[in-house]
């Protein structure tokens, strides 16, 4: 009896160094599955298969009782020129069957890119028109891409600065030598910057007039930042994409010199905006 009882924990033992009682745990992830590309997941930099609206993922065999964290990340393209990046960490032990939920933003971990998408002249000019931009004028373009939104106003209506911040360093040259070669560097004035960073933003509250172009994601986003740092008065035009539920005092249409039809939005920051 004895020689068997010592055979058994013999054996348990060797499993156990063998590994056998270690076990996988499975993540199941929901995200966003179609925009205008399908959804990818990743699970610590490599890419889980979808199967009916699901992404599972099974984990090595892990040891019993200690806890492994993954990075689980999505990538979003909700519209062609909109890219969100979407990453969380679970933590799992062996033998667990866990769910994510990644179909919500998480406002600070999220990561939202647009890509430079130019709005025409044309359209630049009707939006100072709706502003009604003058020489008194400060104008600020949250990711400003050429900068077309200051130079034309600065340099057709002798507004007095244009301030414009983009995320992409490349953009901002281009924006910058535009603005050189256009005459108009010394009241041009660009840097690299976040709209969804504050401090990046902070340089907005100098602005009488802000002009956008930066789609819905990161117009929601932006928007109670604006509140906040934009004087009372402050006119804000943007073009197609509404900012949040900021409800703007106007909303028109007009008819592009290619013949295609522009949505504008307008707002004035009032004291009772500001959070
Ligand atoms: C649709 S384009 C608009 C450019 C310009 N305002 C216009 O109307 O011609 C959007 C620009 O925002 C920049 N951008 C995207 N995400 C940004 C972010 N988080 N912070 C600052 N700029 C950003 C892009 O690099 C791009 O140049």
């Amino acid at each position: 009896m004895r020689a068997l009882c010592v055979g058994l924990v013999a054996v348990a033992l060797i499993g156990s160094a063998c590994g056998q009682d270690k076990k996988a745990a499975t993540i199941t992830i929901k995200a966003p599955e179609r925009g205008h590309k399908d959804t990818i997941v990743k699970v610590d930099g490599v890419e889980v298969k979808e199967s009916e609206g699901t992404w599972t993922f099974t984990t090595p065999a892990l040891e019993a009782g200690k806890e492994y964290t993954f990075k689980v990340e999505a990538l979003i393209e909700p519209n062609n020129y909109t890219k969100i990046t979407r990453p969380r960490e679970v933590t799992v032990k062996a033998g667990d069957a866990v769910k994510l939920d990644l179909t919500t933003e998480d406002k600070k971990l999220d990561k939202i890119v647009v890509r430079w998408v130019p709005t025409p002249d044309d359209i630049v000019d009707e939006m100072a028109k709706l502003a009604k931009i003058g020489k008194d004028d400060v104008i600020f373009d949250p990711g400003c891409g050429d900068a077309v939104m200051l130079i034309r106003p600065v340099k057709k209506l002798g507004a007095k600065k244009g301030i414009g911040i983009d995320i992409d360093p490349q953009m901002v040259k281009k924006a910058q030598d535009k603005a050189k070669t256009e005459g108009v560097s010394e009241k041009v004035v660009i840097k690299e910057g976040d709209i969804l960073n504050e401090k990046d933003m902070a340089i907005c509250a100098e602005a009488s007039v802000v002009l956008i172009y930066i789609g819905d994601d990161l117009g929601a986003r932006m928007a109670p930042v604006l509140q906040k740092l934009l004087k009372p008065g402050t006119r804000v035009v943007s073009h197609r994409f509404r900012l949040g539920d900021w409800k703007p005092e106007k909303t028109l249409t007009v008819r592009g010199a290619d013949g295609d039809d522009y949505v504008l939005h307008y707002w004035v920051v009032k004291e009772k905006d500001k959070k």
